[in-house]
């Protein structure tokens, strides 16, 4: 009975395959390809998750499905009929072991009385070598001068039920962790502690255990590129800029960057931006009459800075009335610095004014000099003298 079904599903696959988006009997969602491709060496045994079951695993809510695994183009349910290195184990393709001719897209089906779904995943299968290093690494991060742990990835297929676990670890080909001090394999875990971490240890590592299927004894390796970052200093920021009453004229496009000092700290980790009585610009604006500009991260005479630039295009009255801040954080501080806008209009009535000035300066002029002319010689010199006994 069971193996009728499976028959009469394997047919439905079949027919289904080169029209799986029409609603056929079958009636399939196709949702896509798994983002990620799945790199894997020759000769090691592979398996690949159903991508829409890892979904359900995460939310828990894991239904009763039917899962079915072909080959793209192929429409034959795996495993084949003489396949002896595929099988299908709890939901997952397993392919022991895995051949470069492998590669390929494969497509999970899986389904209940009243729903099905398919989802597929690319499997590229390598031959090990220094070339194909940077396809089939995982990437991780140690701090420098701290201690912190390499993690095996991606054997928990191989792991389960496991007491005995063994995982070696090399880097360029010398085993780690043996009566070392700085290299220690954790006994019974997938990890490696590493102390004192140094630039040095920066590279690929590789990871291995063996596994034993039907009798048959596998090699399990991954690889593992460490990259070792500098711990970020940190100091507290301060706001440099604006200063607290900007000039501006209406109808004028207008930007005003807020600057922040950050000395030898970093950048990476100081968050700036401005708001408009108290929210952020492009709820304020959100016909985006104001914005924020590009975030900028430069250095001067080795100390470091950031920057926001806030824009108006255009000023308007509205402006003038609002209370706009810069706002930085980090880890180690907060700061804000609150700026108006005010209209530029002293600066134009000096403009509109100095004709007027001028005229009234030579008029006064003029008028001194008239004055000037009628005095008598007395009264010249006398005013000679007294600026002589005061000494100009
Ligand atoms: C399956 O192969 C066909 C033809 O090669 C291609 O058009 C289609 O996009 C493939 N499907 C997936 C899910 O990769
Ligand atoms: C089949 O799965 C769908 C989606 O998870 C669910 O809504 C439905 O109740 C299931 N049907 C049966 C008969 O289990
Ligand atoms: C860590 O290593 C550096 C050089 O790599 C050394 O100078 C330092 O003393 C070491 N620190 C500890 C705690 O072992
Ligand atoms: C597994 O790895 C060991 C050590 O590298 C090697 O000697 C052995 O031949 C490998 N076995 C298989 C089945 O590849
Ligand atoms: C900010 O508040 C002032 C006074 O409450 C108001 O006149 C101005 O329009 C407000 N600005 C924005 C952008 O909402």
């Amino acid at each position: 009975m069971f193996l009728l079904s499976m028959l009469a599903m394997g047919v439905s696959v079949c027919t289904m395959e080169p029209r799986h988006s029409t609603a056929a009997e079958g009636n399939c969602q196709f949702y896509g390809k798994y983002f990620q491709i799945s790199y894997k060496v020759e000769g090691e045994p592979v398996v690949l998750r159903c991508p829409q079951m890892e979904h359900w695993l995460r939310t828990s809510a894991s239904p009763h499905f039917n899962v079915m695994w072909h080959k793209n183009g192929s429409g034959v349910t795996l495993p084949g009929e003489e396949d002896t290195r595929v099988l299908v184990q709890r939901g997952a393709l397993w392919i022991l072991p895995a051949l470069q001719g492998d590669s390929g897209t494969y497509v999970c089906t899986t389904r209940n009385a009243s729903y099905c779904e398919q989802m597929s995943v690319e499997l590229s299968v390598v031959e090990k070598s220094e070339a194909s290093l940077p396809l089939i690494s995982y990437s991780q991060i140690l701090t420098l001068s701290t201690s912190g742990p390499l993690v095996c990835p991606e054997l928990s297929d191989f792991t389960r039920n496991r007491t005995d676990l063994n995982v070696q670890w090399y880097k360029d080909s010398v085993l780690l962790g043996q009566d070392d001090k700085k290299f220690l394999s954790v006994k019974g875990s997938p990890r490696l502690l590493i102390s004192n971490v140094s630039a040095e240890d920066a590279g690929y590592y590789s990871c291995g255990m063996t596994f034993v299927h039907r009798g048959r004894q596998y090699n399990v390796t991954r690889s593992v590129k460490l990259r070792v970052h500098k711990k970020e200093a940190e100091t507290i920021p301060v706001i440099v800029f604006p200063h607290q009453t900007i000039l501006a004229s209406l109808g004028s496009r207008l930007t005003v960057p807020c600057k922040v000092f950050l000395g030898a700290g970093t950048q990476a980790t100081t968050l700036l931006w401005w708001t408009a009585n108290n929210s952020h610009i492009e709820s304020a604006y959100q016909e985006g009459r104001v914005t924020e500009g590009q975030r900028q991260e430069y250095s001067e005479n080795n100390e470091n800075y950031v920057e926001v630039p806030l824009i108006f295009d255009p000023v308007t009255k509205e402006d003038m009335n609002t209370d706009f801040q810069c706002e930085v954080v980090n880890t180690l501080g907060f700061q804000t610095l609150r700026t108006t806008v005010k209209e530029a209009s002293t600066f134009s009535w000096e403009i509109a004014l100095a004709p007027l000035l001028l005229v009234f300066l030579a008029l006064g002029g003029i008028w001194m000099h008239e004055r000037w002319k009628h005095r008598t010689g007395k009264a010249y010199s006398l005013t000679t003298l007294k600026m002589a006994r005061e000494g100009v």
